[in-house]
């Protein structure tokens, strides 16, 4: 347990600008029944716990917004079984995302969801908030991998749910309950995911557009024309200048970019000739096919810097991750357009075009832009709802979405949920202050 005044600071951030109240102190566990007892205990005291993974959320997840413990995840990163024949693997919640995907690898096997911050995000934090990432378009997101887990509730109880098997309906999903609910119901002390075998070949390819907007028309032509990527990666003029300012060698010719790649054993050179023709259709610059593995990950390096390059454009930033139809992807685009002009505020979009799953990140140097910044958030939201969609694709709703969740769900559904979280949490003390608007906090970047 940890109660410096440093640690509890260093214990008390992500990776967005949630503000936090100080925990009294940091708990790192070693085992399931550690977590149990500090939940045991915390209950009795009625102190907030706050569970914390590799702390790289987007939203304030793992912010402590209530004080309290923080209980992290990094003590716990054994791995319990991984079976062939199974096609699964049994992990702690600590484990990093990237080492797992490396050890599996090593076995021919493959897990697809990789959320771009996989070097440091742990699967506990996965799991609790659903992660994307670029992989999602042809695999699913972390969902469609979690078979079961072994969770402890408020109060020390601890609960199996879930499976080991490909089929399984006894009782409610309690693991897919529990799957994306950000922290707030239960914390997990053992995961079980479903692997696949490694697909055999991958190709990587760039197409170069002179402006954004033909990205998200070449997005729809690839998907109308019977093609699934495993990723279709967009990048804006904006995102594009951050990284080459970042120092990647980003073709001067391009305006906005995707970022395609292919896998299977079937005949891959056709799917790229044909992916090829689709962009082209779309207006494409030119079509630019990655030679080697050196090469490709040269552009996946670029593609994971993105978000800690675009961070220097200014002071403060938010990245918001709405999705919407991905047929929806241009209109969305055109709509970030219209409220950048009118706010006059620095904005860019990259993200996941093969999902719909946007990236729109508004910029501020200075408090008295908040208002603006307010304002455009608000009105992505809005334009992003009017056009069928969602305002979380992959970050979740954590603190800094939570004053919008009624613009997308009814009283009645954001009642439901909280008779949920009673259920799990009576005393409300797990991961408080998320998901839920608090009464009195109005809309606000920060
Ligand atoms: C990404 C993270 C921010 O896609 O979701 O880079
Ligand atoms: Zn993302």
């Amino acid at each position: 347990m940890l109660t410096t005044a440093e640690a509890c600071g260093r214990y008390a951030r992500d990776e967005s600008e949630t503000v936090a109240t100080l925990p009294d102190g940091v708990v790192i566990a070693k085992d399931a029944d550690e977590i149990a007892a500090v939940l045991r205990v915390c209950a009795e005291h009625e102190v907030p716990v706050t569970p914390r993974g590799g702390g790289s959320g987007r939203t304030g997840g793992s912010v402590p917004v209530a004080g309290g413990i923080v209980l992290s995840m990094e003590g716990m990163r054994g791995i319990k079984e991984l079976s062939r024949e199974d096609l699964l693997i049994v992990v702690e919640p600590g484990v990093i995302t990237g080492d797992l995907h490396a050890l599996v690898e090593k076995e021919g096997l493959f897990y697809p969801p990789d959320p771009n911050s996989l070097g440091v995000c742990a699967i506990g934090g996965n799991v609790a908030e659903n992660a994307g990432g670029p992989r999602a378009f042809k695999y699913g997101v972390t969902r469609d991998y979690v078979l079961g887990c072994e969770a402890v509730l408020m109060g020390g109880e601890r609960i199996r749910a879930g499976k080991r098997t490909v089929k399984g309906v006894t009782g409610y999903d309690v693991t897919a309950t529990l799957v994306g609910s950000e922290g707030t119901l239960g914390v997990f002390t053992e995961i079980t995911l479903r692997l696949l075998p490694k697909p055999p070949e991958v190709r990587t390819l760039l197409a170069l557009f002179s402006a954004v907007k033909g990205c998200g028309d070449a997005t729809s032509q690839i998907v109308a024309r019977g093609l699934t990527p495993r990723c279709l990666e967009l990048m804006d003029e904006m995102a594009l200048g951050a990284l080459r300012a970042n120092g990647a060698a980003v073709d001067p010719r391009a305006a906005a970019l995707l970022l395609i790649e292919i896998d299977g054993d079937h005949d891959l050179d056709r799917d790229m000739e044909r992916i090829g023709e689709a962009c082209m259709d779309a207006g494409a610059i030119d079509v630019v096919v990655a030679q080697d593995a050196a090469q490709r990950d040269r552009l996946w390096a670029a593609r994971r810097e993105l978000s800690p390059a675009v961070r220097k454009l200014a002071r403060k930033k938010l990245s918001e991750d709405v999705v919407v139809p991905r047929s929806k992807v241009t209109a969305l685009l055109e709509a970030c357009a219209r409220i950048r002009e009118r706010e006059g505020l620095k904005m860019l979009a990259y993200g996941h075009a093969g999902d719909g799953n946007l990236h729109v990140n508004f910029f501020w140097d200075h408090e008295d832009e908040l208002p603006r910044v307010d304002r455009a958030i608000e009105a992505c939201f809005r334009e992003v709802l009017a056009l069928g969609g969602t305002l979380s694709g992959e970050h979740g709703i954590g603190v800094l979405k939570a004053p919008y969740l009624p613009l997308e769900q009814s009283p009645a559904l954001i009642a439901l949920q909280k008779r949920i979280k009673s259920a799990f949490d009576p005393q409300g003390l797990l991961n408080p202050g998320k998901i839920f608007p608090v009464a009195g906090k109005p809309h606000a970047a920060c």
